[in-house]
């Protein structure tokens, strides 16, 4: 199996600013996550990303929802990298099959996927782009072969319009993810 490259600084916050301003990725979740409604949305393909997902909401007492592609990618995995090559070249929004139940009452989403051909699978960006995130905190994470997160951040913000973004994760390692998330102050 794979395994993830650490976590990586990505955006251009300034370590000395956890305030960002409009447009600028956050070192932290402002305030933290205490009183806030917390959703874990992510998409797996061979069970990384489910791993880190699940650790995410243990560690933070979130609600969680597995982002469902209306077509499901083929299991086989050279069929499964062509199949996504297609779609990033084309810049596709494949739909999505499920539907988060009142997305209006989280205050904060972290969004998690595998790395694919550098990017988020691109359903996940149908997804982003389905709800309404103006004034709520999104916090990307990924686990990745290699490729670090900064790529797929850049589409993530325009994809989540509105959203204050957090800096992602991009590591597999369950100790990696826990000092991750003190770090951006999702837990204590
Ligand atoms: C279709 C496809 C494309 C991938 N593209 C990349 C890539 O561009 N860079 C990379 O480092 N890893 C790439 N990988 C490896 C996955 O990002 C990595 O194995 C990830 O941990 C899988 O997560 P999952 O088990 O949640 O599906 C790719 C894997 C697949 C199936």
């Amino acid at each position: 199996m794979l395994v993830g490259c650490g976590v990586s600084e990505s955006g251009s916050a300034s370590a000395a600013a956890p305030q960002a301003k409009a447009g600028a990725i956050a070192d932290t979740i402002d305030g933290g996550l205490q009183g806030k409604k917390v959703l874990v949305a992510y998409y797996s393909w061979s069970g990384n990303t489910k791993a880190v997902a699940e650790q995410i909401q243990r560690e933070t007492g979130a609600d969680i929802f597995f982002i469902q592609p209306q077509t499901p990618y083929p299991g086989d995995y050279r069929e499964c990298v062509d199949i996504a090559k297609k779609e990033m070249n084309e810049n596709a929004r494949p739909a999505v099959a499920n539907t988060v139940d009142n997305m209006d009452q989280y205050d904060v989403v972290f969004v998690g996927y595998p790395i694919w051909w550098g990017k988020a699978p691109m359903f996940v960006y149908t997804f982003l782009e389905s709800y309404n995130f103006q004034g709520k905190t999104v916090v990307p994470f990924c686990t990745t072969g290699g490729t670090p997160i900064s790529g797929s951040m850049a589409d993530a913000q325009k994809s989540a319009a509105g959203a204050q973004l957090v800096r992602g994760s991009d590591s597999s390692d369950p100790a990696a993810v826990s000092k991750w998330l003190k770090d951006i102050h999702a837990v204590q």
